[in-house]
């Protein structure tokens, strides 16, 4: 993986600065810097003296594939990118400096959530949920089935929990599959469009749940952004891009159901649950109900800001149980209840929608871990906080990470530096010190995302998922821990007695070229017995690769 890693993250062509299409002549600072429409000396913090709070990320080995021109996006037939990111993403021409320069100017007069509003199907994007957030001293808000008109949403419908109507668990629409071994996968040509617009892996890629593989152009944007600091300086460059960046707060905002001024840019999800503890400075012992198979560096978190987690009733799967969980609410609700959506080491999706509703009537605000649900899965369900990363199923680059706050609880965090006036609060939460070219790639990944449809994406991979696991499930002896139907990507796999993980791990990447993940117990100490292997196909993988996995094993 690591290997693989460092080369999709190989912006160090920037480095290199030569290839077609990027050649000197193409730069003419003067001319882009006259061009640079913001008052470059407002927003970049370094000159306010803050410290950076998180280091940059380092630049990897180039990529030789990046010197070509970028591929056209085969979108899906009837699918078509909102103006704005067509625009963006350089549907008629490889993206070029001078070009890509332009084109965030063109952003640049656009409103800010204008993108959102150009894809009309995500509905809440730009919108500001008006229900508020119940903590301390906030009023309680009575709240309806947190499912959009919009048409991205899963189809959720509506059971009784308690005394309430509560949405039942969220299922992309899976066709069926007709006969047991009928692995057929529904959107073969976005299986098939999402592979051409990236470098070809040098084996089977199975570990998006790690990292994905980001696409031509998403690196060429990082690395466009990377030259241009060194042209223009990159304080400059940051001003040029801000505009851009603000359509990328909208659009992924609008994916979680907030608008852009409830977004920050940050470097991980570990980063953005940091951002957001450090800021809600929630008193010493304050209670925090999370799942007892929580994700360790986040319980670490939480008890190093002197919070006390305690567990979440759950199945014997380690699924959230609903009715358990109102009655908690009702009779001893925790201060916060903080929920991963998938965890890193079970490919178990959690009922978010129904709980978002239970604790928006208990008045406990809800924090929801989507690091491994972005671009997999519906988030866009009610929490007061979501949190996740670049890297996963969004397929942007490493080192940027997303914190979403809905303004009553942005209300309650208090920044170590106060943002000058004019931005969203939330803005002062956001590092200064960033890898900004990453988040100007996670901004094209994110119009990919868009581009194939989040619906789409959404049904192929619980498709992947369910083919994972009947074409796996006892190979070698191997057996899945997830329900068969599970709506998620992610599979894992308990070995056979005295067969080492690490070790398999290893063989399938060496011996062949497939990229899995081995999971120690450490990761969730709480709920896992012993190791696993993760396999976790985004969607360009083919039941092909499925097969040699079952194979290798
Ligand atoms: C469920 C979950 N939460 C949080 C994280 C942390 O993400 P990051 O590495 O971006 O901080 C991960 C990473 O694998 C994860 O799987």
């Amino acid at each position: 993986m690591g290997g693989h890693v460092r080369c999709a993250a190989g912006v160090g062509v920037v480095g290199e600065g030569a290839g077609p299409g990027h050649e000197p002549c193409d730069v003419d600072p003067v001319r882009r810097c006259a061009r640079v429409r913001r008052n470059v000396s407002r927003s970049p913090r370094e000159q306010s003296g803050r410290p950076a709070r998180i280091a940059a990320g380092g630049v990897g080995e180039s990529d030789g594939e990046l010197r070509q021109p970028a591929p056209q996006l085969p979108l899906a037939p009837g699918s078509r990118l909102p103006g704005v990111l067509e625009h963006l993403v350089g549907m008629e021409r490889p993206p070029r400096v001078e070009q890509s320069l332009r084109l965030v100017e063109g952003l640049g007069r656009l409103p800010d959530d204008a993108l959102g509003r150009a894809f009309g199907t995500l509905g809440a994007v730009g919108k500001r949920a008006a229900e508020g957030v119940a903590g301390a001293g906030v009023a309680r808000a009575a709240r309806g089935i947190p499912v959009a008109a919009g048409g991205h949403r899963s189809t959720v419908s509506a059971r009784r929990v308690g005394g309430r109507t509560v949405p039942s668990q969220p299922s992309p629409t899976v066709p069926s599959v007709t006969a047991p071994h009928d692995h057929r996968l529904p959107h073969d040509d976005l299986g098939a469009s999402w592979r051409s617009v990236r470098p070809r892996p040098a084996g089977r890629h199975l570990d998006s749940a790690a990292c994905s593989r980001q696409s031509h152009r998403a690196l060429e944007a990082a690395a466009h952004h990377a030259r241009y600091e060194a042209e223009l300086g990159g304080y400059v460059a940051e001003a040029s891009a801000d505009h851009l960046l603000q359509q990328g707060r909208s659009v992924l905002g609008g994916l979680v159901g907030m608008a852009a001024a409830d977004v920050a840019f940050v470097e991980s999800a570990q980063a953005a649950l940091v951002t957001l503890l450090t800021g809600w400075r929630l008193p010493a012992g304050s209670r925090v109900a999370c799942l007892p198979g929580e994700y360790a560096p986040n319980v670490a978190q939480l008890r190093a800001h002197g919070l006390r987690t305690e567990p979440l009733p759950v199945d014997g799967l380690g699924r959230a149980d609903v009715e358990a969980v109102e009655r908690l609410l009702t009779d001893d609700p925790p201060r916060v209840v903080h929920l991963t959506h998938i965890g890193s080491h079970r490919g178990l999706l959690q009922p978010a929608a129904e709980i978002a509703v239970l604790c928006r009537a208990a008045g406990v605000p809800l924090v929801l871990d989507a690091a491994q649900s972005l671009g997999h899965v519906d988030v866009d369900l009610g929490a007061d906080v979501v949190y996740s990363t670049s890297r996963k199923w969004l397929a942007g680059p490493r080192g940027v990470g997303m914190l979403f706050v809905r303004p009553a609880v942005a209300a309650q965090l208090t920044p170590v530096l106060a943002e000058p006036e004019g931005v969203p609060p939330l803005r002062a939460f956001e590092s200064d010190e960033a890898h900004v070219a990453g988040r100007v790639g996670l901004v094209v990944a994110v119009g990919d995302h868009l581009a194939a449809g989040p619906d789409r994406v959404r049904a192929r991979l619980a498709a992947l998922g369910r083919a994972t696991r009947e074409i796996v499930d006892g190979a070698g002896g191997w057996t899945i821990v997830e329900p068969v139907d599970e709506p998620t990507a992610t599979t894992t796999l308990r070995p056979p007695d005295g067969v080492d993980v690490v070790a398999t791990r290893a063989r399938l990447l060496n011996d062949h070229g497939l990229v899995t993940t081995a999971i120690g117990p450490q990761r969730a100490p709480g709920e896992m017995t012993g190791p696993v292997l993760r396999i976790s196909p985004h969607v360009d993988a083919t039941v092909e690769d499925l097969e040699a996995v079952a194979a290798a094993l």
